[in-house]
């Protein structure tokens, strides 16, 4: 098949080179040239696992093109998906700028009938709506149907999440657009959902906001627990055994952050309130999240009574391990509650730093490598879980620093290793803060 995609962010760009190895001839277009002429090198502009790869392989082998032109691509599609951002208004409501654009620059180059999906998230009743500004739109004489078609991959794992997706929503009320869809995805072997536009559309908004409220649940319990003398790990274990509960989105920490999870809660929330049925339940999702993203800080002040001039090395900044994106990482929140309350922080992470300097400024210091972060400092912040943090060498880094204090924010650091470090206070989150005394 001959498919168009409008946008290569994360979505856009995964799609495109995932829908490309399964065998289709791809075209992904983006307004900004510069990313064009990157993609068009075989580099990929954001940092994700398995992409520039498959990007090379399939661009080589003439199925993935990248174009800044919608009448070049545009001209031979059959499917046409868009997968523009849909970011957050002030107000927390989605901003349909992007796809309203998007949609304009479609009517106006579409040549041939042909089938439109929208892949961002959108608000429920979108689809309908950029139905409508198509056709008021549309230049040529041609005809085109619409689907939803929802997005579930995560950053750092969006190849495989694409490749081996749990199911594909297909939100379309008429059969022949909606089997064209299922016959694009036939490869992947993955199960279809078919539903209406609408449907598909709130599926997507209930999925995000149902794991974000999962994470904030766990990680107000994560509180108690500490409260009541109680470990969150283990409970966390026991209530994932319930086949009806499951384990996964039960790990407590410093709460969610990232390009989704926070915007589309309020974007949920925000739809529920204009149609008169608040969700308060996402009110609480997003309060305890505020409130988890400065739990480090908090415990950081307790232990010392001041932070003024206390010197705290970071480890970790983007939002999660395996991505570089900054979006709503809880390290942005811990920076300036840290700075702000008078101390000094020496940032490292693998791959993050060059867009943290630019959200987060020089308010901090960045570090190479984790034991120049560690050099002379009164505590040690674990904010992202990145694999290379689970193998460090934690002595070394104790070694070094005037306090040999630890607060893991990921529950990252396992016991054994802790052990082997000689004398350390250990503070994680849910559970009792342990001390380890060096044996004489
Ligand atoms: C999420 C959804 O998972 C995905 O389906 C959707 O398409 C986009 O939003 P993503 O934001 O890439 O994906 O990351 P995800 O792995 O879901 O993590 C989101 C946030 O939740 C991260 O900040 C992560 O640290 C946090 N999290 C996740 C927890 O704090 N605890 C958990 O148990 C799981």
């Amino acid at each position: 098949m001959r498919i168009a995609v409008l946008g290569t962010g994360y979505v856009g760009l995964s799609t495109g080179v995932c829908l490309a190895e399964i065998g289709h001839h791809v075209i992904c277009i983006d307004v900004d040239e510069r990313k064009i002429a990157t993609l068009k090198q075989g580099k990929s502009p954001i940092y994700e696992p398995g992409l520039e790869e498959l990007l090379i392989k399939n661009s080589s082998a003439g199925r993935l093109v990248f174009t800044a032109s919608h009448k070049y691509a545009l001209n031979e599609a059959d499917i046409i998906i868009i997968a523009v951002g849909t970011p957050q208004s002030d107000d927390g409501q989605a901003d349909l700028r992007y796809i309203e654009q998007a949609a304009k620059d479609l009517a106006e180059h579409i040549v041939r009938d042909s089938i439109v999906v929208i892949k961002s998230t959108v608000p429920v009743g979108t689809n309908d709506y950029i139905k409508q500004l198509i056709f008021a739109h549309l230049k040529n004489k041609v005809k085109f149907r619409m689907v939803s078609n929802p997005e579930f991959l995560r950053q750092g794992s969006a190849i495989q999440d694409t490749l081996k997706a749990d199911r594909i929503i297909i939100g379309c009320e008429e059969i022949e657009a909606s089997n064209i869809i299922q016959e694009m995805y036939r490869p992947l072997n993955v199960p279809f959902l078919l539903t209406d536009a609408r449907s598909a559309e709130m599926i997507k908004y209930a999925s995000n906001a149902f794991l974000a409220m999962k994470i904030s649940f766990i990680n107000g319990i994560a509180n108690l627990c500490e409260a009541v003398g109680a470990d969150v790990v283990d409970v966390a274990t026991g209530m994932g055994l319930d086949k009806r509960i499951g384990s996964a989105f039960l790990n407590a920490g410093i709460g969610y952050g990232g390009s989704c999870f926070p915007k589309d809660v309020k974007a949920l929330l925000h739809t529920s309130k204009e149609h008169g049925m608040p969700l308060s339940l996402l009110v609480e999702t997003i309060a305890i999240n505020e409130e988890q993203q400065e739990l480090l800080v908090k415990k950081a002040l307790n232990r010392f009574g001041t932070l003024t001039g206390k010197k705290i090395a970071m480890l970790g900044l983007s939002f999660k391990p395996e991505t570089d994106d900054m979006r709503e990482a809880p390290s942005i929140r811990i920076s300036r509650a840290l700075t702000a309350l008078g101390a000094e922080v020496t940032a490292y992470d693998p791959v993050a730093v060059t867009n943290a300097r630019q959200v987060i400024g020089d308010v901090i210091t960045y570090a190479d490598a984790p034991i120049k972060a560690a050099n002379g400092a009164d505590a040690l912040f674990i904010v992202t879980e990145w694999e290379e943090f689970r193998k460090l060498d934690v002595k070394a880094l104790l070694d070094v620093m005037k306090h040999r204090i630890i607060f893991d924010g990921r529950n990252c650091l396992a016991e054994e290793v802790l052990q082997e470090c000689g004398t350390i206070e250990y503070c994680s989150v849910g559970r009792p803060a342990v001390i380890f005394k060096k044996e004489e």
